[in-house]
């Protein structure tokens, strides 16, 4: 099976800094893969790249098999990657419906906005994702941040993404709303979509994840698929081992 994405010894720098170096990971069809990661590891970098935001400068970057190097993030979305970002392109007094379409909305034989069509697309796109809206003519800021990314996510899916990009959805969130995010990553990699999930935190990766890519300042930590690391190891290398051990010896005496 060729893998959706595969980037080999992927590196970019910006003038003299060097963003990403020699990294190199898979993204199948069906499954997760995690990006994990301190400020300032490359984690943006690398989807960036992947996004066509930005190019690689060194080695090898495929989509389906073909070498590419994307001029434009809508290169990137024409070839099935679709990525939603941190803070989200949404328009926040836009009802959710229009912001599922966002340019794309359908129109009638006549040329005008079809919204009884626009809603009914986009209620049935939501359910479909186990996503019940009471009222999709309600303004999207009037949705949760954890709601939003769903809405992103289910649009991804309903306009038929291959590839989905998610930078640390979950990272404004609470508990409860995080597990409700990471139950539709799971959903659209359930549907047969590659994901690429951003995160800061392992209990966020682990569950929904099936290969981990640890990046530090740039390089790769380590990549492991979910069989070769558990989540304590995950967790000690992601806070870097040695790092967190002087750390505890800081803190020691601290306690109240
Ligand atoms: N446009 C840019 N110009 C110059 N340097 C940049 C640019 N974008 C990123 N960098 C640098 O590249 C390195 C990696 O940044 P990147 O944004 O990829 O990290 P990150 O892992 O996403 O961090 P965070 O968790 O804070 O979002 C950092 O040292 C950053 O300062
Ligand atoms: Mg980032």
């Amino acid at each position: 099976m060729t893998s959706l994405i595969e980037v080999e010894n992927i590196g970019k720098t910006y003038g003299s800094v060097i963003a990403l170096s020699d990294v190199s990971t898979v993204v199948n069809a069906g499954e997760v893969t995690c990006v994990l990661g301190d400020n300032g590891a490359g984690k943006s970098t690398l989807i960036k790249i992947l996004a066509g935001v930005h190019q690689h400068d060194q080695g090898s970057f495929k989509v389906e098999g073909d070498e590419i190097k994307f001029s434009s993030p809508r290169e990137a979305l024409d070839r099935g990657i679709a990525t939603v970002y941190q803070d989200l392109a949404v328009v926040p007094l836009m009802s959710v419906w229009r912001n599922f379409f966002l340019g794309s909305e359908p129109t009638t034989k006549f040329g005008f906005l079809d919204r009884k069509k626009g809603r009914e697309i986009t209620k049935k796109a939501l359910s479909d994702m186990g996503i019940d809206l009471r009222d999709v003519e309600q303004p999207v800021g009037t949705l949760s941040g954890g709601e939003r990314q769903c809405v992103a996510i289910a649009r991804a899916v309903h306009f038929g993404a291959k590839v989905l990009i998610l930078d640390e959805p979950t990272a404004a969130l609470g508990v409860k709303q995080a597990g409700v995010v990471l139950k539709y990553v799971a959903q659209a990699r359930d549907r047969g979509l590659g994901v690429v999930l951003i995160t800061h935190n392992p209990h966020h990766a682990y569950p929904v994840a099936n290969r981990f890519l640890l990046l530090k300042r740039g390089r790769a930590l380590g990549s492991y698929e979910k069989n070769e690391i558990d989540i304590n190891e995950l967790t000690r290398q992601m806070a870097g081992g040695a790092e967190l051990e002087a750390l505890e010896h800081e803190l020691r005496g601290v306690e109240a």
